[in-house]
């Protein structure tokens, strides 16, 4: 197989209906990109993946999902409003603006003119805005840039609400907004996005062996995903390279097509800088009273960080295949059952023979009940779909490309001995199946 670029799998988004342009009938909006109802469903199955893995599955994890507008003093009190900072180099020929890192060779990406950089300066990449309806110094607010402040700001409801044992973590899954001087790659760097993560609370002299623990299981996540093991590799950060919270951090990248490896999800130890200084700024006791009597602390924590939109983005291109049938290349999405948007697709062979459509719908009926009773594998939100648009072959073409892992053809024999014809997408191979074992071969 050809090697993937970025541009077949974007175009296979559009193509298909996972993911469009945002605002594109205005031409665009850059850094924003809309999900379509493929790409919708694909996105919830894998959140819904990691809440099991992550989340359900503990009996110390607490699920929240904090306001997207904070009060101002929160992103002063986490470093924010003073680090959160791109260096920003503009070119004095075309006025255009990069990041410093993207002109690495000097020359203008825009105008091709060298040596046209001055000095960078710092660019804060959080999105300001008014709260109320006068815009002055005392009306400002940010989107969040990140989820995790809200599990920091409400450590304290939660400990006295559910008064839990150290170690326990804050999950939330939600949107997050930066002002990305060059927006690019397709969903890899939007402006706004989405982000799974959890802060781990623990004691100071904890942190090693949870960090440990943490990072075994995001390879195991990965695996869960169906992404290939060799693409996916860890890289220590350096102290350099670190946001201002973190003693520690592991970058985890997957081999992106086109791009190579980049950044997929992050492992940090944020230690008790966060709490530390909410403590401070907001006047609250943000210490931890152990059960035992002993004497009261600020808990450290872990920070497992997961980007939404760039696993959606490595799950399609781990996924994207093509191979050859009866002379003509087909593209294929190999998508794990588990996040199949559609899991089975039912098709009449003709159309316009009411004897075959009307023995597809009642096959159609009864896989959308199974499916409801969690009878065709893994109960995720993917659908049975109903496809009888064109010939067939056209049917299993738009199919494979978006991932459902089986078709199901009526026909004529169909009618007598009450058998269909269960294609497979990766092999498509065929067998005739009795339609009331039909479930018990896909599940
Ligand atoms: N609370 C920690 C935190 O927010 P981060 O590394 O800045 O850490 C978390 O972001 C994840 O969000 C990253 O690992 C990446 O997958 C994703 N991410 C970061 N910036 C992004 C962007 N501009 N567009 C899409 N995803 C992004």
């Amino acid at each position: 197989m050809a090697k993937v670029t970025l541009e077949d799998i974007v175009s296979l988004c559009k193509r298909r209906g996972f993911i469009y342009q945002g605002s594109e009938i205005y031409g665009g909006l850059a850094g924003t990109w809309d999900y379509g109802p493929l790409g919708a469903v694909l996105k919830r199955n894998i959140v819904n993946e990691w809440l099991k893995f992550f989340v359900d599955g503990w009996d110390d994890m607490y699920l929240i999902d904090s306001a997207i507008l904070m009060n101002p003093k929160v992103w002063e009190a986490s470093g924010h409003a003073d680090t959160f900072h791109d260096p920003l180099v503009e070119c004095s020929n075309c006025g255009s603006r990069f990041r410093e890192d993207q002109v690495d060779a000097g020359k203008c990406p825009n105008c091709g003119k060298a040596k046209t950089f001055g000095k960078p300066r710092q660019f804060n990449m959080m999105f300001k805005t008014h709260i109320g309806p006068v815009d002055d110094e005392k009306s400002i607010s940010y989107l969040r840039p990140e989820t995790a402040q809200g599990m920091f700001t409400n450590f304290k409801n939660i400990v006295d609400s559910f008064s839990p044992d150290l170690p326990f973590g804050l999950a939330q899954v939600g949107r997050n907004f930066r002002n990305e001087i060059s927006p690019r790659d397709f969903i890899f760097r939007a402006r706004e996005f989405e982000i799974m993560e959890f802060e781990w609370f623990l004691a100071e002299k904890d942190w090693e062996k949870y960090f440990e623990k943490w990072r075994g299981d995001m390879h195991s996540w990965f695996r869960k995903l169906g992404l290939d093991k060799d693409r996916v590799k860890e890289i220590e950060v350096p102290a350099s390279d670190r946001a201002h919270y973190s003693k520690r951090t592991i970058d985890f990248y997957y081999d992106f097509p086109s791009l190579g490896f980049d950044e997929l999800a992050g492992l940090a130890y944020r230690t008790d800088f966060d709490l530390k200084n909410h403590q401070e700024h907001s006047g609250k006791n943000l210490e931890y009273r152990p059960k035992d009597g002993s004497k009261p602390f600020i808990p450290h924590v872990i920070e497992p960080t997961f980007g939404v939109d760039r696993h959606v983005m490595a799950v399609i291109s781990n996924s994207y295949s093509e191979d050859e049938q009866d002379g003509e290349k087909r593209i294929f999405l190999k998508l794990p059952a588990h996040l199949a948007p559609v899991k089975v697709a039912v098709f009449p062979l003709l159309k316009n023979k009411p004897e075959l459509t009307k023995k597809a719908r009642e096959v159609y009926k009864m896989l959308k009940k199974e499916n409801e009773a969690g009878m065709l594998g893994p109960r995720t939100t993917g659908t049975v779909a109903w496809d009888d648009n064109g010939n067939i072959g056209k049917r299993y073409r738009r199919q494979d490309e978006i991932g459902t892992p089986h078709t199901i053809t009526i026909d004529f024999q169909t009618l007598e001995d009450n058998t269909v014809t269960v294609r497979s997408r990766d092999t498509t191979d065929q067998e005739r199946v009795r339609v009331n074992e039909v479930s018990k071969k896909l599940s």
